[in-house]
């Protein structure tokens, strides 16, 4: 029987374990997550991913109502809803604090008793440069406004109706039905980072990460099937491109084909910033090499020395054998960055296909469009 938990309506699941993959002297933090369904119906396949719903740091609630003068006990309505809730409650799970738009500076512009800070307002809605004006907003959060501008008036109920719903965050799955029926795990870089002299974090990497408890059935989750997914003959090679934390499905696959005895060639790229640091599962994938289900790791590790290396450069080091692989059935999958390396991936795997496919550009590219429509051609990039 299907589950009935799902995005509207997710299970209160319980986080059962957490640890960190990185090193402390990595500059990354990147964590394991252990969720589990017991008692939830859920079921999931490799290539899903897990929807998390965070809540926002209580401290940066607090911080927030008391630079916009509010007790938290407003009462306030949301978009959709009929009933109302208190503003701290709508502040820390129903909102983002961050990503204000011009609306926001509009309204503090009408509300505020300074004209100083007015004819501030009215230079930056003015602002004729759409670079800067957008450089200006992406470097502040709701309480940056409050305090820079602490002379505006606003009511609760006028704030919650500008600010964007706080949505539920993707994690791919790094573990196997086969092997982990009851529960999925998680692969997690914690987002940490500066804009307008002020330290941010990422909601719901630092939930995970420092807040959520363990052991508590408190963690709302529900399961995102996909698209992307392991080939369903298990004698085909699989190709699997997936450095940080685009590794997390590639774990999964492979931890699946092992538990099944699925004997298709496997073939993983892995790639961080330093080898001691930053080998995500290397003890698991030395024993996946040992056992013969990993027939191949490749790792560029970015950092380990003065030119950067990336899975790509190690693609191009073996394009003879990976056009082998992919002549002889291999689907190739991609999971990770979406901006840069998921880009220069594709045009990596282009040059391969143009060169030992002997073929033009042109030709190579209706050659990966036709193997993207095939299905054998699959990238999961965020
Ligand atoms: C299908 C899918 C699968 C995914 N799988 C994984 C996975 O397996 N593991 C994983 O770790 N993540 C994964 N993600 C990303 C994940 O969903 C979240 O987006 C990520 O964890 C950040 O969430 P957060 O709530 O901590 O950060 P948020 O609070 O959402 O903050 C992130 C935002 O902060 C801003 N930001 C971040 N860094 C900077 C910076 N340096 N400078 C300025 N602004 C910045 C950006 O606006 C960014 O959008 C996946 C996403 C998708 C869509
Ligand atoms: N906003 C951005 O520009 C950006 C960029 C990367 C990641 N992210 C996000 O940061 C989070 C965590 O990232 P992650 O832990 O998955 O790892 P990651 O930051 O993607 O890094 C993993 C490895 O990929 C390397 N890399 C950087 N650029 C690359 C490229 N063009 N091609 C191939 N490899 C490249 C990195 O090297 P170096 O770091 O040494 O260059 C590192 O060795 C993810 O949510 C991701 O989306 C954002």
């Amino acid at each position: 029987m299907a589950s009935s938990f799902d995005k509207n309506n997710p299970f209160a699941a319980s986080l059962i374990d957490r640890r960190r993959l990185s090193s402390p002297a990595s500059q990354k933090d990147t964590q394991h997550f252990s969720v589990s369904l017991v008692g939830s119906g859920l079921t999931y396949a490799c290539g899903d991913s897990l929807g998390v719903f965070p809540v926002n740091n209580p401290a940066a609630v607090t911080e927030l109502l008391k630079a916009a003068g509010f007790s938290g006990d407003e009462p306030v309505t949301l978009p959709k809803d009929t009933a109302s809730i208190s503003l701290r409650e709508a502040l820390s799970k129903r909102l983002a604090l961050n990503g204000p738009t011009y609306k926001f500076v509009q309204l503090f512009h009408d509300r505020t008793v300074d004209e100083a800070q007015r004819a501030q307002l009215s230079a930056l809605l003015a602002e004729a440069d759409p670079e800067k004006k957008k450089a200006w907003i992406e470097q502040r959060e709701y309480v940056d406004l409050f305090n820079e501008f602490p002379a505006a008036h606003l009511q609760a109920q006028e704030l919650v109706e500008l600010m964007r719903k706080l949505m539920p965050r993707l994690y791919s799955i790094s573990s196997a039905p086969s092997k982990f029926p009851d529960e999925i795990h998680l692969t997690v870089a914690v987002v940490r980072y500066e804009t307008n002299g002020r330290k941010r974090e990422g909601v719901c990497t630092t939930y995970l990460s420092e807040r959520a408890r363990l052991g508590q059935a408190d963690l709302p989750v529900f399961v995102a099937e996909s698209h992307f997914g392991l080939p369903e003959d298990d004698n085909v090679p699989v190709i699997m491109v997936g450095p940080g934390t685009g590794v997390a499905p590639f774990r999964s696959f492979v931890m699946d084909r092992a538990t099944r005895g699925a004997k298709g060639r496997n073939w993983l790229f892995f790639g961080d910033q330093r080898k001691e640091h930053d080998f995500l599962y290397a003890d698991e994938w030395a024993e996946y090499l040992q056992s013969g289900v990993l027939t191949r790791l490749d790792t560029a590790f970015s950092r380990d020395q003065a030119t950067k290396v990336y899975v790509q450069d190690r693609m191009r080091e073996n394009a003879a054998e990976l056009w082998r692989w992919i002549s002889e059935g291999a689907y190739f999958y991609v999971c990770g960055d979406a901006k840069r390396m998921a880009k220069d991936v594709d045009a990596a795997l282009h040059a391969l296909v143009a060169e030992h496919g002997k073929m033009t550009p042109e030709a190579a590219v209706d050659w990966v469009k036709q193997f993207k429509k095939d299905g054998r051609y699959q990238r999961d990039v965020y």
